[in-house]
């Protein structure tokens, strides 16, 4: 009689989106999934963009972790199920832009969803059609404002009312418009690992706690 391998518990998924191009999708999946890892989660990244963005930055990394897998939106639960036997615990979903079938799929298999923002008209409006989907999969969102100008205080403010009016929670971390992020992730390297005690390295630390606390509080 062959032994059966104990169950394995779901992993965590996070899907990041949003329907602009630009608005630091890749650039927080990278760098929660690399957070995660060195958490000692075993954490993996699910590319579903065209473009494999992730799985280039990866390519660029080598053979540091987090592992990055690219995957057509349909394979999405398949490629999850499959991590899972690997023993991931932890997903990051990287969508491409435009609430289209890639969005539909991650905001489906996410226990959470983040949705990046930069404080500007255009990219709030850009909002709404996220909105709607996570309205209708009723999984928990949350806006993340990103690479907001320093001193941008009104503004930040005005784009969490924008984002409040359109029913969506707001995360209360900021990431500021920072150097970091675009020379590190350039060189396949988190902002943390170029700058350990820099203001981007402060923000993603500061976002990771915040989102390990949401998933305990969603958890009970
Ligand atoms: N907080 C930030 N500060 C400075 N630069 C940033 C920040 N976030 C992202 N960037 C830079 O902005 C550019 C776009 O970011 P990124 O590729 O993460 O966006 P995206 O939403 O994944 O784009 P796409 O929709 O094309 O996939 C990159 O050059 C990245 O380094
Ligand atoms: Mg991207």
């Amino acid at each position: 009689m062959s032994k059966t391998a104990p169950p394995k518990t779901d992993p965590t998924v996070i899907a990041i989106v949003s329907q602009k191009g630009g608005s630091g999708k890749t650039t927080l999946a990278v760098h929660l999934g690399t957070r995660a890892a060195q958490s000692k989660h075993e954490s993996c990244i699910i590319d579903l963009d065209p473009q494999a963005t992730a799985a280039a930055w990866s390519d660029w990394r080598g053979d540091f972790l987090p592992v990055v897998v690219t995957a057509p939106p349909a394979r999405l639960t398949r490629t999850i199920e499959s991590a899972k036997k690997n023993g991931v615990d932890f997903v990051v979903i990287d969508t491409p832009p435009h609430a289209d079938a890639a969005a539909r799929e991650a905001i489906k298999a996410a226990d959470i969803v983040l949705i990046p923002t930069k404080p500007r008209a255009f990219d709030l409006a850009a909002l709404e059609p996220i909105a709607d989907l996570v309205g209708f999969a009723k999984t928990p969102a949350f806006v993340v404002l990103n690479a907001v100008p320093s001193g941008a205080t009104v503004l930040a403010e005005e784009a969490r009312k924008v984002a409040g009016g359109m029913g969506l929670e707001i995360c209360p971390v900021e990431i500021g418009d920072r150097a970091a992020f675009h020379r590190s992730s350039a060189k396949g390297e988190t902002a943390a690992e170029i700058d350990p005690s820099g203001k981007a390295a402060e923000e993603i630390e500061a976002l990771w706690k915040w989102l390990k606390k949401t998933l305990k509080k969603q958890k009970k």
